[in-house]
C-alpha cells in the first residue's frame, strides 16, 4: 500500500494533491468512452481497445462495460496484468518470440482466451509446441503489413501461406488477420487520412477474403487506431478496432479534431521563480514524455513550457499576463499520453475539481 501522503482522501481539492500528479477529468473520460461506444453501436465491427494507453485495469473494465469485446495489448506483461484483473479475452497485437516468453504465453492461455500476432513460421511452430506442452490453446492472428512497414507479412499470398501452415499445427487456433494502419492514424488532412486508411483496409480485407476462399475460416480482421476508428470501424470486413488513445487524447491527437476531449493532464508545482519571466516546476522528463514534442500548459494562461530536464520544467512567463509564486500549481497537457502514463504509478481521478478516486496504473512498465 502506498504511503498515505500519496493517497489523499476523496474530496481533496485538486490544488492539494501531491505533485507531479497525473489527473483524469472523469467527465471528459466518461464522455469519450460513451462517444466511442456510441459509434460502434449496431456496427458489424466491435471495439477491442488498446491497453497500452492507460495500462489501468479499472479503466479496462469500464471499456468492457461500455461494450468493448475484450482488450488489445502490446506486451505479454500487460496481458498478464489483464488476466490477473479478470479480463478474459485479450489480443496481444505483437510478436512474442523469446522461448521463455512463449512458455509464459502458453501458460497464460490456460486462464484466458489469448490471441497473439504471428508473422513467421518458426514462431508459429514454437507457440504450437509450447501450447501442446501446457495443454492450452493459443489463438493466433497473422500480422499483415498494410503500409506501416513494421512487423507483418505482405498482404495476399504470403499471409495465405502462413495461414495454411497455422491450421496444420496443434495447440493453436488460426483466428484471423491483423493489420495496423499506423502510418495513417495521425495524417492531419482528413481526406488523405481516409484514403490511406482505405487502401490499408482494402489490402487487409482482401487478404482475409483470399484465406476464406482457400477454405480457412477467418473470424478476426483487426486494425485501427484513434485517428482512424471511424474509417476502419466502418470498413466492410473489419471485425475489430484496436484504438487506444481515445479515452485520454493528447496534443498530437487533438489536432485531428476528433469527437474526443483531452481527459488527462499533469499537475505540477512551481518550486522556484528566479525571474519575473521564468518559473521552474517540479515536473521533468521523468513524468512527462516528449517523443511528440513538449507538453502544453493549460493553466495558468500566459505561461509556456520552454524546456524539460530530468526533474525540472522551465516555464516562460509573460509578466503582463501571469505572475507565478513558489507553491503555485501549473497544469499541463501531455503531447503523448501512452508514453507519459508509463511514467506514473497512479491516476488521481477528479470530478468538479476534487479527488474522486485513485486508480493504480498496474500495467505501467510491464514491457517484458
Ligand atoms: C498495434 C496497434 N494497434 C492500435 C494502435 C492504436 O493506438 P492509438 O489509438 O493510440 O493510435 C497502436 C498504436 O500504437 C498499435 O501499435
Amino acid at each position: 500500500m502506498p504511503p498515505s501522503y500519496l493517497m489523499p482522501e476523496a474530496g481533496t481539492e485538486k490544488s492539494h494533491l501531491p505533485t507531479p500528479a497525473l489527473l483524469i477529468d472523469s467527465t471528459a473520460l466518461e464522455d469519450n468512452l460513451a462517444a466511442m461506444a456510441h459509434f460502434f453501436e449496431g456496427k458489424p465491427a466491435k471495439l477491442r481497445p488498446h491497453f497500452k494507453t492507460h495500462k489501468c485495469p479499472i479503466l479496462a473494465r469500464k471499456q468492457i462495460e461500455a461494450g468493448a469485446i475484450g482488450l488489445t495489448c502490446a506486451k505479454l506483461g500487460e496481458a498478464e496484468v489483464l488476466v490477473e484483473a479478470g479480463i478474459d479475452d485479450i489480443l496481444i497485437a505483437n510478436e512474442i518470440v523469446d522461448p521463455v516468453k512463449i512458455d509464459r504465453l502458453a501458460e497464460l492461455a490456460r486462464q484466458s482466451r489469448l490471441i497473439v500476432a504471428v508473422d513467421q513460421y518458426d514462431n508459429l511452430r514454437q507457440i504450437s509446441e509450447a501450447a501442446l506442452r501446457a495443454g492450452s490453446l493459443v489463438n493466433i492472428v497473422i500480422e499483415v503489413d498494410v503500409g506501416l512497414r513494421r512487423c507483418g507479412v505482405q498482404p495476399g499470398n504470403p499471409a495465405l501461406a502462413l495461414a495454411r501452415q497455422a491450421v496444420q499445427l496443434g495447440g493453436i487456433h488460426f483466428a484471423g488477420v491483423l493489420g495496423y494502419e499506423g502510418h495513417a492514424v495521425f495524417v492531419t488532412d482528413a481526406e488523405q487520412r481516409a484514403r490511406q486508411a482505405g487502401d490499408a483496409m482494402q489490402a487487409l480485407v482482401a487478404t482475409a477474403e483470399l484465406i476464406r476462399q482457400a477454405g480457412l475460416p477467418v473470424e478476426i480482421v483487426s486494425a485501427g487506431g484513434t485517428g482512424t476508428y471511424n474509417l476502419t470501424g466502418a470498413f466492410p470486413g473489419v471485425t475489430e478496432v484496436e484504438a487506444g488513445s481515445y479515452p485520454f487524447m493528447d496534443t498530437k491527437y487533438r489536432r485531428l479534431g476528433l469527437p474526443f476531449r483531452c481527459a488527462l493532464s499533469l499537475l505540477a508545482t512551481v518550486i522556484s521563480t528566479p525571474a519575473p519571466d521564468r518559473a521552474i516546476i517540479d515536473a521533468g522528463l521523468k513524468v512527462l514524455a516528449t517523443d511528440n514534442g513538449l507538453p502544453e500548459v493549460i493553466s495558468p494562461s500566459g505561461v509556456r513550457l520552454a524546456a524539460l530536464n530530468e526533474e525540472h520544467g522551465r516555464l516562460e512567463v509573460d509578466p503582463a499576463q501571469a505572475v507565478l509564486h513558489v507553491g503555485d500549481r501549473v497544469e499541463l497537457l501531455p503531447s503523448h499520453v501512452c508514453t507519459t502514463v508509463n511514467l506514473h504509478d497512479r491516476y488521481y481521478v477528479l470530478g468538479d475539481g476534487r479527488l474522486v478516486e485513485i486508480w493504480p496504473i498496474s500495467g505501467r512498465g510491464k514491457s517484458q
